[in-house]
């Protein structure tokens, strides 16, 4: 045969274009596309289905060693297969460096764990720590081996870093030519209003979202952009929650820099509501930054179909709620503080995205396969051999029905998490088999591909991430020299 795998009779869509198409496989990559092709050693009929790009999936924490008592509860092996399941074919995660410690030993420890990945991974570089010899001595030779690009928090006690640290950060990133991720929170603010909400004895679920409103996001937000700005570093705002942080990103665009977006599902189908479900429900809502408002899920939808926002992920963090009584793990009556932040979601972001965008018309197919694939594979260095489909790609594929109608529940998600804040959303439109470089992982809804498929992603320098070569003041501080 021509091809090791022929998908026949499918529409292929793509961040530009729809049309229909067969899909010619060998050796992993994509060869040929045209209606009619030769025959192939293995086929598939794909007639009245959409085959889409895999998903590329640029938040996600998988197997990641959690601060306190509870634990990450996916490993590589179960992430990956969820991840697969929803039709996504690529998950960037996270190495962490322990404060004090050796960012080289954390992306060593990452990469052995993403070993039993079933589909392809790469890393963001998380720095707690990043003093000089960290980023003198260890980054260039991380960044030079494809981990292109860093990851910042602004609060969070154990991970939080300075504003004057976040610049030496950002400095570190145009030197090397990597991308910033930054997750933009007033650290203090919310210590604050935190403190006199414990004070007042108002511990619940719900306050989570009282301690961290809008303002605490939008000033952030604002502030990380004008670093950027001042030092000419591209970013990333990671999850960016409604209107008000969504409006600092547009106006950052609006005045030339290089800020991108990126919002996460539970934003735009979760409400602060959820937060005040009966009983201790709520703990299972409990993320940064908190679920807002439907106005704010309709801000989101508008700038995400207006190019504002270009990047949807998961964020999947996931912590099991139960413990082995059945009641949840760290307390039925814990203050929202000791509630482990983070929503698991892998499996259920492209289907809900899918659903709630094409399928209720809020976007077009092609703005969902570059929200969920293609933008995330441009901006992190790894297009065109993932986010499309293309004569050279690689065969990273999702065969999706976009008329099957599926309840959401956690079973159907298959990662090693307890529950998930989707169940009993009903979406239309579900990935029935997913290929990873032309290997079925997920086969009508089944696991199949196996640990250790999945191959590193290292990540050389592009142009996306170039500096503007702009600077406010007319002298460039990064490097000392006049602009
Ligand atoms: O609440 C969240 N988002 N937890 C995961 C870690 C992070 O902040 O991205
Ligand atoms: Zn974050
Ligand atoms: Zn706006
Ligand atoms: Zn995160």
């Amino acid at each position: 045969p021509e091809f090791d795998l022929v998908i026949r009779n499918g529409r292929v869509a793509t961040a530009s274009d729809v049309f229909d198409s067969d899909v010619g496989i060998a050796g992993g990559q994509v060869v040929a596309l045209a209606r009619g092709l030769g025959p192939g050693a293995k086929e598939i009929d794909a007639r009245g289905k959409l085959v889409l790009p895999g998903g590329v999936d640029s938040h996600t924490h998988i197997e990641e060693p959690r601060g306190g008592p509870t634990r990450n509860a996916d490993t590589f092996a179960s992430g990956s297969a969820s991840a697969a399941v929803g039709g996504t074919t690529t998950v960037i995660g996270f190495a962490r460096q322990e404060r004090g410690g050796s960012i080289a030993q954390g992306v060593a420890e990452h990469m052995a764990r993403a070993a039993q990945s079933r589909i392809d991974y790469s890393f963001h570089m998380i720095f707690t720590d990043p003093r000089p010899e960290i980023m003198e001595q260890e980054v260039p030779k991380l960044v030079e081996a494809g981990h292109r690009s860093f990851k910042i928090f602004l609060t969070y006690a154990g991970a939080r870093i300075t504003d004057d640290q976040a610049l030496e950060v950002l400095a570190a990133a145009r030197r090397l030519g990597a991308l910033v991720c930054i997750h933009a929170e007033h650290h203090d603010l919310i210590e604050f209003h935190t403190r006199a909400l414990l004070k007042a004895g108002l511990t619940w679920p719900k306050y989570h979202a009282w301690a961290k409103p809008m303002v605490v996001e939008r000033e952030c937000v604002h502030r990380v952009c004008a670093m950027a700005e001042a030092l000419d570093v591209p970013i990333q705002v990671f999850h960016v929650s409604g209107a008000e942080s969504a409006e600092e990103i547009e106006r950052a665009q609006a005045r030339g820099l290089k800020v991108w977006g990126e919002t996460c599902t539970q934003y735009l189908v979760l409400t602060a509501e959820d937060l005040d479900r009966p009983g201790f429900e709520g703990a299972k809502y409990v993320c940064s930054p908190a679920p807002r408002s439907k106005a704010d899920q309709a801000a989101l939808w508008d700038h995400i179909s207006r190019g504002v926002i270009q990047n949807v992920t998961s964020d999947h963090a996931p912590t099991r709620y139960a413990g082995a009584d059945g009641k949840s793990a760290f307390g039925e009556s814990a203050p929202f503080t000791q509630i482990p932040n983070g929503l698991p979601g892998l499996a259920a972001r492209m289907p809900i995205l899918f659903s709630e965008g094409v399928a209720k018309g809020r976007i077009d197919l092609p703005t969902f396969v570059s929200i969920t694939a293609t933008h995330a594979a441009k901006l992190f260095g790894l297009h065109p051999r993932k986010g499309t489909i293309a004569v050279g790609s690689d065969a990273d594929i999702a065969i999706w029905d976009p008329a099957r109608k599926v309840t959401i529940t956690q079973a159907l998600l298959q990662d090693a998490n307890d529950h998930t804040p989707f169940e009993g959303i009903e979406v239309t439109g579900w990935p029935e088999t997913t290929l990873v470089r032309g290997v079925p992982v997920v086969e009508q809804g089944k696991v199949v591909g196996a640990p250790g498929h999945g191959q590193f992603l290292p990540r050389g320098p592009y142009a996306m991430i170039k500096p503007r070569g702009v600077f406010p003041g007319g002298f460039n501080p990064v490097d000392g020299v006049p602009a």
